[in-house]
């Protein structure tokens, strides 16, 4: 029997050495992606999200610890694991400017060794499912940015890898693409060809929206892991209020205010939303008005169930979002 398409790891630690001082990016991770899961990594910016992605997928070395990927080691069996695997990155980075798009699928398809028999099935296929049928002779520098994302998804399926990295899918993305990919990794890749997927992102609603588990990363350490339901769940206050104001706030305050409140604070369209969880709606209002007060108007305040960014609040202290 072939081995199961898994991750596992074991005590993953990645270091860093930044102006002397070390940076342990992933810090000991230990994780099980079971074979036809949709996991999740969700954590803010500098989490170490794309550093994990990158010693499983053999680009960087770890420090410490182990993972299988489909059976194989990392280290010892690395040409394995990356037939294993396909893996997609943000941008466009990957493909050849110069050439069309047919092109560029037969080289990586060669590159992987796609039998040759296979591979005009397989590009008629990818160029049919991404909507680019009518591009096949445009080269790729002269395809929208949208376009050249499809291609992306295509090249890393080329060898159709049972096994999937993916990198923040829409970062950067309008929100029609985003859509697209995302119903796409979610009903195509995991629904109907069962690929394994692990996933990283810091949009919570993506996470939610789309993953069997997820798991929050912070500082390169595993907070929480659990289904996005259970994690809701597992806030001991049930109630959320959100206070959206416009204008301006006192950073000072607020600052202090986090230290005894689990408070989240973003900017949307030109307003401040403040959300917090809460027992007594009434205090807590109170001091929202004292944090906005002179700076900012009381627009509407709403009384919600948490989501998976309370609960990473609740837990780490951190907003996703944060600078
Ligand atoms: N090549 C590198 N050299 C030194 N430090 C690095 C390197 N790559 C990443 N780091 C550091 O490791 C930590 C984790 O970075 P990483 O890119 O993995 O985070 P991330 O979760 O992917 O963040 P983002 O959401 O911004 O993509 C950060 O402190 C980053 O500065
Ligand atoms: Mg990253």
């Amino acid at each position: 029997m072939s081995p199961s398409n898994e991750i596992i790891m074991r005590d993953l630690t990645k270091i860093f050495k930044k102006r002397g001082e070390e940076v342990r990016a992933v810090d000991g991770v230990s994780l099980d992606i079971k074979e036809g899961e949709l996991f999740g990594l969700l954590g803010p910016n500098g989490a170490g999200k794309t550093t994990l992605i990158k010693c499983i997928s053999t680009l960087l070395i770890p420090d410490g610890g182990t993972s299988t990927v489909g059976g194989y080691d990392i280290r010892r069996d690395p040409l394995c694991v990356r037939r294993k695997l396909g893996v997609l990155t943000g941008g466009e980075r990957s493909l050849y400017w110069k050439l069309t798009p047919v092109e560029n699928l037969k080289y990586f398809a060669a590159l992987y060794g796609v039998p040759r028999k296979n591979t005009q099935a397989r590009i008629d296929y990818l160029l049919d499912i991404m909507d680019l049928k009518d591009k096949i002779h445009t080269r790729v520098e002269r395809l929208s940015s949208g376009m050249k994302q499809k291609l992306s998804i295509a090249r890393t399926l080329i060898h159709d890898p049972p096994i999937l990295l993916i990198d923040e899918p829409t970062l950067g993305l309008d929100p029609y693409f985003a859509r697209f990919v995302r119903d796409f990794i979610k009903n195509e890749l995991n629904g109907r060809l069962k690929k394994t997927i692990l996933l990283t992102t810091h949009y919570m609603e993506e996470a939610d929206e789309l993953c069997d588990r997820v798991a929050f990363m912070n500082r390169g350490k595993i907070m929480a892991l659990d289904t996005p339901t259970a994690l809701k769940e597992s806030m001991p206050r049930e109630q959320v209020l959100e206070v959206k104001c416009l204008g301006d706030f006192d950073k000072e305050l607020f600052s202090a205010m986090r230290e005894s409140a689990s408070l989240n604070l973003s900017k949307r369209d030109g307003f401040i939303y403040v959300r917090m969880s809460t027992d007594n709606p009434e205090t807590l209002l109170s001091r929202v008005v004292d944090l906005v007060r002179d700076k900012a108007k009381v627009l509407s305040v709403l009384v919600t169930s948490p989501t998976l960014e309370d609960v990473f609040v609740y837990l780490t202290g951190v907003s996703l979002k944060d600078e």
